[in-house]
């Protein structure tokens, strides 16, 4: 036995913490780390704070790695240290001044924590005002995934595409990383001449032959939305301020499957405001992306998987869009207030449908929503975690991922349905469109939107709304409103009637519904189908060869639980392309958990997929299987 761990802990800790580009290390407890500010962040924004970065890298695709300096102009109100965050990172090193004019500094970086990386402590005068911070990312950085040519669409070239949000610029930009601290930016990228490079900010449209782009966003913005995609991509214009970025293999279809979004843009405008970023463009990334689409200001990124071919995905790109408000104009001050970026987008996004595809079909929506919120709910009691159905949640020491629910989204989405019956649509909406003017370009926390909304809204109508439940309880509260549906109940039925022996109408093709009916439609079975019918589906409907992701996933799930063994190959196929943690999840999930001999198929064919995926997804799904 051991008696004395200390010495040995000790010599651990000192080999765990040794690394050449570490000058001076110290442990976390030591650095002088402010946690009022945020949870998830070091740095010490209210001493001194990034205004403006400007990025000088270069993107090095046979060693993985950025390298270059990040500029940051602060403003510094009088402290002698400025604490940055960084993780999966080398710092080469730090020099204070203009470009050109630069003096090395000193620097200490304090103890890694596994969900918020390091704080990188930079030695200052009180009245220095520009860092230059030296450095190279590492192999394993998580914001960035390295895509091998045979991972694109195209299979010639590499793709490379960060994911800032939640915290994982820190894993390539060392920054200051807390939606609660607005930058300007401006960045000089190169790249293999062969490759195009985009960012959140103004971009070019095509490719030059030196390989150097410059970028300039000038709009204020939080840290996550900071982001960067190099591949070989092409661009058309959807019209004077939309147009869309894919390879060169997909960029036809993308197009095309994208003209409903100049509509939605003014539809979007029409409801709450200007649209204050100039151009609102989409990226399709490869297969590979993790999310369905992320809100990167003036360039969404999006996941292929939304291409249809009938345009019948689209809403995906009204729930980011509708981000450039909700989050992007307006955004959540910490990441415990994540539902005030997502469960308002969700809402926005239901209305945006309404616009361009009538009521019926955000209708449908919002019911697929709300079965998912119901499930949810009521997993997380059965789970005794009730605490995670409020809506503002208490993120210390856990990773914010674990705030994307459908509690912030959609219980958030109901949130704001509720208030508008309270009030009435026209003040509500005139409400918001105010709320996000008199916001702009600000980040805010729950509760300055709660004493806003009680103050210009519900005391004017004395209205006694339990917000307060709606926030803070959990479970689902009884001013939800209840969606009728004659759609989707005609879809339940036509499941219901087929399950019990009658035949499916003989006439009956896939585009007489839309996706969100076949979804009510296959939920309808609960799980329980025979494989004669499911062939039966298959043969008239075509569901396992649909292309429309949405379908394939819920179908998937409903073979995998009825021994559908012939739908493997399409199986297989799908989890060998689609990266889309969305889908991975239930898909894995019902594998493992349907037979031991599902659960031995599913690990085979993850074994084969695993490394076709990025980072954020097969960490979800290693943890779901081993
Ligand atoms: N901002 C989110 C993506 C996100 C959230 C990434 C938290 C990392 C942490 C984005 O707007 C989003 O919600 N995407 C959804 C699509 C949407 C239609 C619900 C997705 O990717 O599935
Ligand atoms: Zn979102």
């Amino acid at each position: 036995m051991i008696k004395n761990i200390w010495p040995l802990l000790s010599i651990l800790f000192f080999l765990a913490c040794t690394n050449e580009s570490e000058k001076t290390v110290i442990p976390k407890e030591e650095t002088n780390i402010d946690y009022a500010i945020d949870n998830h962040s070091y740095s010490n924004i209210n001493e001194i704070n990034t205004t403006h970065l400007h990025l000088d890298i270069k993107v090095n695709f046979d060693k993985k790695e950025i390298i270059g300096v990040a500029r940051h102009t602060m403003n510094n109100k009088g402290t002698k240290k400025a604490i940055f965050d960084i993780k999966s990172m080398i710092i080469d090193k730090i020099t204070l001044g203009t470009e050109g004019n630069e003096v090395e500094t000193t620097y200490t970086i304090g103890k890694s924590d596994s969900i918020v990386g390091k704080a990188l402590v930079v030695d200052i005068s009180e009245n220095d005002q520009y860092i230059n911070i030296y450095y190279r990312t590492l192999p394993e950085a998580e914001a960035i995934g390295w895509m091998e040519p045979h991972l694109t669409e195209d299979g010639l070239y590499p793709f490379l595409y960060t994911q800032g949000e939640a915290i994982l610029t820190r894993t390539w930009i060392p920054i200051q990383d807390v939606p609660s601290n607005r930058i300007t930016y401006s960045a000089d990228v190169e790249v293999p001449v062969e490759l195009l490079a985009l960012m959140s900010a103004e971009n070019p449209t095509e490719k030059n032959d030196t390989g150097k782009y410059s970028f300039k966003m000038e709009q204020a913005i939080p840290s996550y939305l900071i982001s960067l995609a190099v591949g070989e991509l092409e661009f058309i214009a959807l019209d004077d301020i939309c147009g869309v970025y894919a390879e060169p293999g997909l960029i036809e279809k993308a197009a095309k499957e994208l003209s409903s979004i100049p509509q939605m843009v003014k539809a979007a405008e029409n409801l709450y405001g200007e649209y204050l970023w100039g151009r609102y463009d989409v990226l399709f990334l490869p297969y590979s992306f993790p999310f369905g689409g992320m809100e990167n200001p003036r360039l969404t990124f999006a996941t292929p998987t939304i291409i249809a071919g009938d345009g019948s995905l689209v809403t995906l790109i009204a729930h980011e869009l509708a981000h450039s408000w909700s989050g992007n104009l307006v955004t959540m001050a910490n990441w415990d207030d994540f539902w005030l970026n997502e469960g308002f987008t969700v809402y926005f996004e239901n209305r945006i449908m309404e616009e361009t595809e009538g009521k019926e079909v955000a209708d449908l929506l919002m019911l697929i929503n709300y079965q998912e919120l119901k499930w949810t709910v009521e997993r997380m009691y059965e789970a005794g975690i009730e605490e995670e159905t409020k809506l503002k949640i208490d993120l210390t020491g856990k990773d914010p991922d674990e705030g994307m629910s459908d509690i912030a989204y959609i219980k958030g989405a109901f949130f704001l349905m509720a208030l508008e019956n309270e009030v009435g649509r026209e003040r509500w909406d005139e409400f918001l469109k105010t709320y996000f003017k008199e916001h702009a370009f600000q980040s805010i926390t729950t509760e300055d939107f709660v004493a806003y909304l009680n103050k210009n809204l519900l005391e004017k109508v004395n209205s006694d709304f339990n917000i307060n439940e709606w926030i803070y309880e959990a479970g689902l509260p009884e001013t939800l409103l209840e969606i009728d549906s004659k759609r989707f109940k005609a879809a339940e039925k036509l499941a219901h009637d087929f399950k019990e022996g009658n035949q499916l109408p003989k006439e009956l093709k896939r585009s007489d519904k839309v996706t969100y009916e076949w979804i009510a439609f296959i939920r309808a079975f609960e799980g329980k189908l025979d494989i004669e019918k499911m062939k039966t589906i298959d043969k008239q409907l075509n569901f396992s060869k649909s292309g429309n992701s949405e379908i394939m996933a819920e179908w998937f799930v409903l073979g995998i639980k009825n021994d559908y063994e012939e739908v493997r190959p399409d199986i297989e196929a799908f989890l060998s392309i689609v990266g889309r943690r969305k889908f991975l999840e239930p898909i894995y999930e019902a594998l493992r958990d349907y037979s031991p001999e599902s659960k031995k198929w599913g690990l085979e064919v993850y074994e084969k997929v695993r490394n076709n995926y990025h980072p954020i997804s097969y960490n979800t799904i290693d943890y779901m299987l081993y």
